[in-house]
């Protein structure tokens, strides 16, 4: 059944891509993602009168891709005949002990879904049969939304919850059509119907909806029609409510708020971050009027100073406690704790078992009997689960295959036939189907490419990243099929005296190499000699106390793609350039908005079209609620080389960055195994969640990249 439901759901993908749309050419974009590799998440849960003794932490998700933000709806006997029409009756009529659901995102198969897992026959009382059963056959993996629900189009979803035989879930499927505008909004489909309606208005984005107990409200939070003003930490929300049957009667609850759960229709929990620094879990009160107002909610803050409380859940079934995720200044680890309301007193749940890890995002089950939450899944026993090193993704694009790339700068060798990327440190090769993964160059390095007429040869920049004018970092060519010194290919300098010299772009003709140089004290572009570096010839491409960075040339020989920000010199806004190698016919081509970021342009191998990072979407998620993006926005678009026909390439609440187009198309399932067999874990908690009385740097309203020590490899920035 579970084969079948799969094969059911694979089909409507296939009928779907059907109707995608034309592109020039076939073709592959591959692109990085910060952090993500690492993630590997499963749905874990705890027991919430944990005792030594009974600290029986049981995985609820199967190993496959990402699993999290999970919710544990009542197994009532509606939603299973919903969930499971005729099919409930022939697996087992009276299932018991009972059987438990969960919900929950996961990215398996290259798009993000909602699915719905049932386990039949929980026996609660033996540990061990218990954790078979979750682990085995009596498990069953429905997704829950099919393309139809997105129009067709690939989305983001995310926060899922039940509402009778609604499924209430944020998607980003509408084109908010406002650059920086978030395209998150919450919508409502019929779980026996399919049909679907937005609850959030047009214009709006609504983040980390919950459902009242009775059904009749959801609470979000929503920056209204302020939108996103560049918030990398805590966003500027509001929680509002609105009715959940069809998101009228919305109104603004509490200024300054996330994260909202209710308790009972009249009491919601709540995170902020506190004047004092810390961030907290607040209570609202509702007035037991008919109209409510905003002046009659009364507040209270629920956790004290002295640590990081947020994200927080409320308990269904005895409201003298709620679970929240903590940062204490004691822990650089994330974990999910009990609050006792009448206490006042934490209880501590899963540092006692996993004190090096993070647990994300607590939800309860139905009976408060258990605490559920996602993280890391590290070394499982069967070895699987481990990074990808390319991973296919959805794209509404025909004859355009998307891959996420465990590494950063990627790029495709002329023929497609291999990539070349860097991995902080160190430069690699792997063929286009994922085999033959070499390091090519030992150092640390930043941005790749090649030459389009010199079988082998890449360009990089050898160096820190994100550094200033003056800081040595060079650009050298490397052989990467002949042998050289100490193991490994041969390279040569191409220009001299550091001075931030990057982004290496070579031309079609083999003859020239564009890069940006701080070597005037400013950041610009220039043309040097393929073959001989800048003593065989250097010239100035564009000149200005501004930056001009991230060059790409064209395949014609006519442009030069660059990033720049030129309109308003360090403040932070990049647009995308063309000039021509001659330095003449400066344009501009994209430009997300006043204060967006618009990054790492890469021409199509036809010539026609673009694809770039940028916020043009804004945030798709509170950043507080996933692990650390220095810019926890940026997307992969396309564009004409007009500018005209921006499309979304990518969507989730990650970094996504440095695009390149080369081509071939990649098949998926030419792609071979993944050469890990372990998840890696290792990614860091929100840098700004650090102590909030510290001097230290990089703590508290810190900007992206200022943690010493840690490279940002997906630089949306210069
Ligand atoms: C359930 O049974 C009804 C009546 O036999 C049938 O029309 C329907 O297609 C079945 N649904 C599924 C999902 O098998
Ligand atoms: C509710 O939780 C509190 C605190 O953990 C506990 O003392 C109490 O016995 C619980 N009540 C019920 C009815 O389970
Ligand atoms: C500069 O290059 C462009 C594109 O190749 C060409 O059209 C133009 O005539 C050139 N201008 C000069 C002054 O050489």
């Amino acid at each position: 059944m579970r084969i079948s439901l799969w094969l059911l759901f694979h089909l409507l993908l296939i009928i779907f891509s059907a109707t995608a749309e034309d592109i020039d050419g076939s073709s592959s974009i591959i692109f990085t993602t910060l952090g993500r590799a690492n993630y590997a998440f499963d749905i874990f849960s705890l027991p919430t009168s944990y005792t030594p003794e009974h600290r029986d932490e049981i995985v609820f998700t199967d190993g496959q891709s990402v699993n999290f933000n999970g919710y544990f709806p009542l197994p009532s006997s509606s939603i299973l005949s919903l969930l499971l029409p005729n099919q409930t009756l022939t697996l087992d009529p009276t299932p018991s002990p009972p059987l438990q659901l969960l919900l929950y995102v996961t990215e398996r198969y290259g798009s993000s879904n909602v699915y719905l897992n049932v386990y039949f026959n929980v026996d609660d009382s033996s540990p061990t049969t218990r954790r078979s059963i979750l682990e085995g056959p009596s498990r069953i993996q429905i997704p829950l939304l099919n393309p139809k629900q997105s129009g067709g189009k690939i989305s983001m979803k995310d926060r899922p919850s039940v509402a009778g035989e609604h499924l209430i879930y944020v998607s980003t499927h509408e084109d908010s059509e406002v650059p920086r505008k978030s395209w998150t909004a919450v919508y409502s489909t019929n779980l026996l119907t399919g049909e679907t309606r937005r609850l959030t208005p047009t214009g709006i984005a609504d983040f980390s909806p919950s459902v009242s107990p009775s059904r009749v409200w959801t609470a979000v939070a929503s920056s209204g029609d302020k939108g996103w003003e560049g918030e990398i930490a805590e966003l500027n929300t509001d929680i509002y409510i609105f009715r959940t049957r069809d998101g009228s009667e919305r109104i603004k609850l509490i200024d300054h708020g996330g994260w909202p759960c209710w308790i009972d229709d009249f009491t919601l929990y709540f995170h902020r971050k506190t004047e004092d620094g810390w961030w907290s879990v607040y209570r609202a009160i509702l007035p037991r009027l008919r109209t409510i107002r905003t002046e009659l909610v009364s507040i209270e803050r629920v956790t004290p100073p002295g640590l990081h409380a947020f994200t927080p859940a409320a308990s269904p079934s005895n409201k003298s406690f709620i679970a929240m995720a903590t940062r204490r200044p004691t822990s650089d680890f994330r974990h999910i704790e009990l609050f006792d309301l009448e206490r006042n007193e934490f209880r501590e749940l899963t540092r006692l078992i996993s004190p090096n890890t993070h647990h994300y995002n607590p939800f309860f089950s139905p009976d408060s009997t258990r605490v559920g939450y996602h993280r890391c899944r590290g070394s499982s026993k069967d070895g699987t689960g481990g990074p990808l090193i390319f991973e296919n993704l959805e794209t509404p694009l025909k004859d355009l295959s998307l891959f996420r790339i465990d590494g950063s700068f990627p790029s495709f060798s002329p023929d497609g036939e291999r990539i070349a990327y860097v991995g902080f440190p160190g430069v690699y090769v792997v063929n286009r189907d994922g085999s033959g993964k070499r390091q090519v160059f030992p150092g640390m390095a930043f941005s790749t490419g090649w030459d389009w007429k010199l079988r082998g040869v890449i360009y990089t920049s050898v160096g820190p990243t994100f550094a200033e004018e003056s800081t040595g970092v060079d650009i050298v060519s490397i052989a990467v099929d002949e042998d050289g010194d100490a193991g490994y290919p041969p390279y040569k300098k191409l220009t001299v005296g550091g001075k931030n010299n990057a982004f290496p772009s070579a031309s079609p003709d083999g003859k020239w190499v564009v890069f940006r140089s701080g070597r005037s004290g400013h950041k610009n572009l220039y043309v040097m000699d393929a073959l001989e570096g800048e003593k065989g010839g250097l010239r100035r491409l564009s000149e200005g106390k501004w930056t001009d960075t991230m060059c790409n040339w064209s395949p014609d020989g006519e442009w030069i793609a660059f990033a720049s920000d030129r309109d308003n010199p360090g403040g932070g806004s990049f647009s995308i350039f063309f000039i021509h190698p001659n330095g003449t016919g400066l344009k501009k081509v994209v430009h997300s908005s006043e204060a967006g970021r618009t990054n790492h342009p890469w021409f199509s191998p036809d010539g026609k079209s673009l694809v770039f990072a940028s916020d043009y979407a804004a945030v798709s998620a509170e950043p507080i609620s996933n692990p650390h993006h220095y810019q926890p926005y940026g997307d992969i678009f396309t564009a004409k080389v007009d500018g005209s026909d921006i499309r979304r390439l990518t969507h989730n609440s990650y970094e996504d960055g440095t695009p390149a187009w080369g081509p071939t198309f990649i098949r998926p399932v030419d792609v071979v195994e993944s050469p890990y067999s372990m998840a890696r874990c290792s990614f860091d908690d929100c840098h700004w969640l650090g102590q909030a009385n510290s001097n230290e740097v990089g703590i508290l309203g810190s900007h992206p990249g200022s943690k010493p020590g840690s490279p940002n490899p997906n630089v949306i920035k210069c």
